[in-house]
């Protein structure tokens, strides 16, 4: 009960500071570590691979929000120069790494050829603990110690374990090569409440979202699928990571055919 409602509060727009809590709440009671040990906690107490890895999920998106922090206000002196971005962004996982995780390899590709926008592939399936030594290593420990450690343990065991396959979900265009009509269940049953039936409740999401989901869906695959999968910071989204790949392949062809262009 109290997790649920933590879990609940967790998602309102306003509780930044419990958003820092329920992230501390579900790192000390994740399997293995010391609360476990010491309280003899019912199953539904402990929460689940998939909730701890869209919590990691969350912080790659946007660590600073899910923290209730302000990045450093200047652009990061080694983001490259021709993509244009709001400089306190250039601070976010994302930004360098991409929605994709492949960096310049990926979407971020079109931008910039920049090697400061490294892909993630190679730590797929990588113990966590490499990862940790390997982002926490200079010149890029600048990037991590703003973090707690064992929300930097979280970040990595979603990066070795959470990463998402784009081929498995769309074609090398973007289009998602689902079923629209099993996509269609799932948004009428779970989608439609929040975000209407055409897609276009607002949205503030990222710099140059349109309020339609169709436009982010069909523009920003990547981008919807995380956000689909883990959340989004601080907003009342939900975390979908425990819908299969044809489902979720389905929701986003469902999606991009939402609000077609004119
Ligand atoms: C300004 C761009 C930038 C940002 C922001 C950034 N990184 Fe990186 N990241 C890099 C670069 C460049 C490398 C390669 C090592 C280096 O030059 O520092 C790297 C390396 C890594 C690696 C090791 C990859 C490997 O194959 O060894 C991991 C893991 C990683 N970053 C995770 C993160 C996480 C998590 C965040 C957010 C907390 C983050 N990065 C933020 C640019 C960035
Ligand atoms: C309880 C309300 C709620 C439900 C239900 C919900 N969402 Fe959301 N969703 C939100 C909110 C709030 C945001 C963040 C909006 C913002 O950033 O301004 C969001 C963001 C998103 C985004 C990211 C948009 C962007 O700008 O990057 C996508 C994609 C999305 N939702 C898809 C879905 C899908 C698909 C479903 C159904 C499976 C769904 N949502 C169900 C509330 C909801």
């Amino acid at each position: 009960m109290i997790k649920r409602l933590l879990q609940r509060t967790c998602s309102n727009l306003l509780a930044k500071t419990c958003a820092a809590a329920c992230a501390g709440l579900l790192i000390c009671a994740w399997p293995g570590s010391p609360l476990q040990a010491q309280t003899p906690t019912p199953p539904q107490a402990r929460p689940g691979e998939a909730a701890v890895l869209s919590l990691g999920g969350r912080l790659y998106d946007n660590h600073w929000a899910v923290l209730g922090r302000q990045p450093p206000p200047e652009r990061h002196p080694r983001f490259p120069t021709e993509v244009e971005i709001a400089p306190e962004a250039t601070w976010r996982c994302v930004a360098c790494h991409g929605w994709d995780y492949r960096g310049a390899e990926g979407h971020l590709g079109t931008r910039s050829a920049s090697p400061i926008l490294k892909s993630l592939a190679d730590v797929r399936g990588m113990d966590p603990q490499e990862i940790v030594a390997r982002m926490s290593a200079p010149p890029h420990r600048e990037m991590t110690t703003p973090i707690p450690g064992d929300l930097l343990l979280l970040l990595a065991r979603f990066l070795s374990a959470g990463q998402h396959d784009m081929g498995a979900l769309m074609n090398a265009e973007g289009n998602a090569t689902g079923d629209p009509m099993r996509g269609k269940d799932i948004y009428e049953g779970t989608c439609i409440r929040c975000h209407q039936a055409d897609g276009k409740a607002p949205l503030y999401g990222e710099a140059g979202d349109k309020s339609s989901l169709g436009w982010i869906a069909r523009n920003r695959p990547a981008q919807a699928v995380h956000k689909i999968r883990n959340g989004a910071p601080l907003a009342d989204m939900l975390s979908l990571r425990f819908i299969d790949t044809d489902s979720l392949a389905g929701l986003l062809a469902y999606l991009q055919r939402l609000d077609p262009p004119r």
